[in-house]
C-alpha cells in the first residue's frame, strides 16, 4: 500500500500526504495514533498584527469538538448530534425545498430583470445558513455578516494569506467571534432549546461553546453552499453524467451531487497529526508529522508541492480526479465522522433540484470563474448564467 504521493519533491511539502482510501480510512479510525487536533491549526502561521487584532477580540480556539482528541470529545459530540438527527434532518425537508423554490424563482426573476444572475448568491449561498440555525434554535439574522466572516475565516485558518490580507481576515474574524459570544451570551437567556443552552447543560464554558460555535457555523453552511456551488457549475458546464434536465429530478439531482461529492467534494482534504511514532502500511510516522488525508479529487493532493506556494494551488483539476474514490470518505469516518453529513446531501439535492426546475434552458455566461482554492475546501465563487434561447 503506498501512502504518500509519490510525485514532487517531498522536502517542500510539510505535509504526509495519504491518498489511497483504504489508507485514509485506516488512519481515521486510529484517533490514538492520529490525532486531529491539528484540524483547524492555522496552515499560515499568524503574524503579530493579526495575533494582535485577535487577541484584543478575546478570540480563543480551545479544541472543543473536531480537533478534540481527548475524552471529553465523545459527550460533548452527543449533544451537538441531537440537533442533527435522522428523523430531525428528514422532517426538515419539506423547510428546505421551500427554501429551495423561493431561492430559485427569485433567482429566475432576477435573471428576467437584468439578463444574468449569480447562482452562488441567489441559490446557494443562503438556504443552507437559514437551516443550520433553525435546527439550532438559534436566531436567523446577519446572513450576510455570516457568510462573509465564513469565507473569511475559511481563508485565514485554510489559505495562503499575505501579512496584508492576513490582517483583514483577522478583523473580520474578530468581529465573527464578538457576534458570536454577544450570541452564546444571549441564547444563555433565550426561551425553548438551543445549541447553546444545551451546551451549557453539559458544563462547557462559554469560551467553548464559542470556539464550538465558531466551527460549526461556518462548517455547517458553507461546506454545503461550496458543494451546491461546484454541482451547479459542472452541471451546466456539461460532461457530467448527469445533465441540467435531468437534475430537476429528485434521482437525477441525488446522483450528481454523489457525484460531485467522489471527484470534486468542498472539503477534499482533512488533516491528522501522528501522536506517536508509529506506522501506517509499510511507513513509519514519526510523532509530530503531519498528515494531509485526500477525501475527494482536488488539485492540493495532485500536486502536494503546490501547498507551499503563496496563493495556493493553480494546477489544473487532474483527468483521474476522484478516480478510485466514492463518496465513501468524504465525510470523514470513525468518531469524528461529520454530523451533518445527512443534511448537507438532502440540501445540495433539493436545492440543486429545485434551482434545475425552476431555471429551464439557461447557459453558463462565465467559465472560467474565479475558485476558492484553500488547502481544504474549494468550489467556484460565482456561477454566472443567462438565459437561454427559445
Ligand atoms: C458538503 C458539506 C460537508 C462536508 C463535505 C463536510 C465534511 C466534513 C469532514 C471531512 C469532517 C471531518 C471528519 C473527520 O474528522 O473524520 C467534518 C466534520 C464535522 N462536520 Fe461536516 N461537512 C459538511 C457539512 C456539514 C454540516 C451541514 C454540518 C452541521 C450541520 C457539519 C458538521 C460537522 C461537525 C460538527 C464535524 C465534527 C465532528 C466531530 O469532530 O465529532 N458538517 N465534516
Amino acid at each position: 500500500m503506498t501512502a504518500a504521493a509519490d510525485a514532487g519533491d517531498a522536502a517542500k511539502c510539510p505535509y504526509f500526504v495519504v491518498r489511497d482510501p483504504e489508507a485514509v480510512r485506516d488512519v481515521l479510525h486510529r484517533p490514538a495514533d492520529f490525532s486531529p487536533a491539528n484540524a483547524l491549526v492555522a496552515v499560515t502561521p499568524l503574524e503579530g498584527p493579526a495575533l494582535r487584532v485577535l487577541q484584543r477580540a478575546g478570540f480563543a480556539l480551545p479544541p472543543v469538538l473536531a480537533s478534540n482528541d481527548t475524552g471529553t470529545h465523545g459527550g460533548i459530540r452527543k449533544v451537538v448530534a441531537g440537533f442533527f438527527t435522522p428523523a430531525t434532518v428528514a422532517a426538515m425537508e419539506p423547510r428546505i425545498r421551500e427554501l429551495a423554490r423561493e431561492a430559485a424563482v427569485k433567482a429566475g426573476e432576477q435573471l428576467a430583470r437584468t439578463g444574468t444572475v449569480d447562482l452562488v448568491q441567489a441559490v446557494a449561498a443562503f438556504p443552507p445558513a437559514v437551516v443550520m440555525l433553525e435546527l439550532l434554535g438559534l436566531p436567523v439574522r446577519d446572513l450576510a455578516d455570516l457568510k462573509r466572516w465564513g469565507l473569511d475565516s475559511m481563508e485565514l485558518f485554510w489559505g495562503w494569506p499575505g501579512a496584508e490580507r492576513q490582517l483583514e481576515l483577522a478583523h473580520s474574524a474578530a468581529e465573527f467571534y464578538i457576534w458570536l459570544r454577544r450570541l452564546v451570551a444571549e441564547s444563555m437567556a433565550a426561551p425553548g432549546r438551543n445549541l447553546f443552552k444545551a451546551l451549557a447543560e453539559h458544563g462547557l464554558s462559554r469560551t467553548e461553546m464559542s470556539s464550538l460555535g465558531y466551527f460549526l457555523l461556518i462548517a455547517g453552511q458553507e461546506t454545503t453552499t461550496q458543494l451546491i456551488s461546484t454541482t451547479l457549475f459542472r452541471l451546466l458546464e456539461g460532461g457530467e453524467p448527469v445533465g441540467w434536465k435531468e437534475a430537476a429530478s429528485d434521482a437525477g439531482a441525488r446522483s450528481v451531487v454523489r457525484h460531485v461529492l467522489a471527484t470534486e467534494s468542498s472539503v477534499p482534504t482533512w488533516r491528522r497529526v501522528a501522536a506517536h511514532d508509529t506506522n501506517l502500511g509499510g511507513d513509519l510516522i514519526p510523532a509530530g508529522t503531519e498528515l494531509l488525508l485526500e477525501l475527494s479529487g482536488n488539485r492540493i493532493t495532485a500536486n502536494p508541492n503546490h501547498i507551499t506556494a503563496r496563493h495556493g494551488p493553480e494546477t489544473p483539476l487532474p483527468p483521474d480526479a476522484g478516480r478510485g474514490h466514492s463518496a465513501g470518505l468524504v465525510f470523514g469516518s470513525g468518531i469524528h465522522r461529520c454530523l451533518g453529513a445527512k443534511l448537507a446531501e438532502l440540501e445540495a439535492a433539493v436545492i440543486v433540484r429545485e434551482a434545475a426546475a425552476a431555471l429551464p434552458g439557461i447557459r453558463l455566461h462565465d467559465p472560467d470563474p474565479a475558485w476558492i482554492r484553500l488547502l481544504s475546501f474549494q468550489a467556484p465563487r460565482t456561477v454566472t448564467v443567462v438565459a437561454g434561447q427559445g
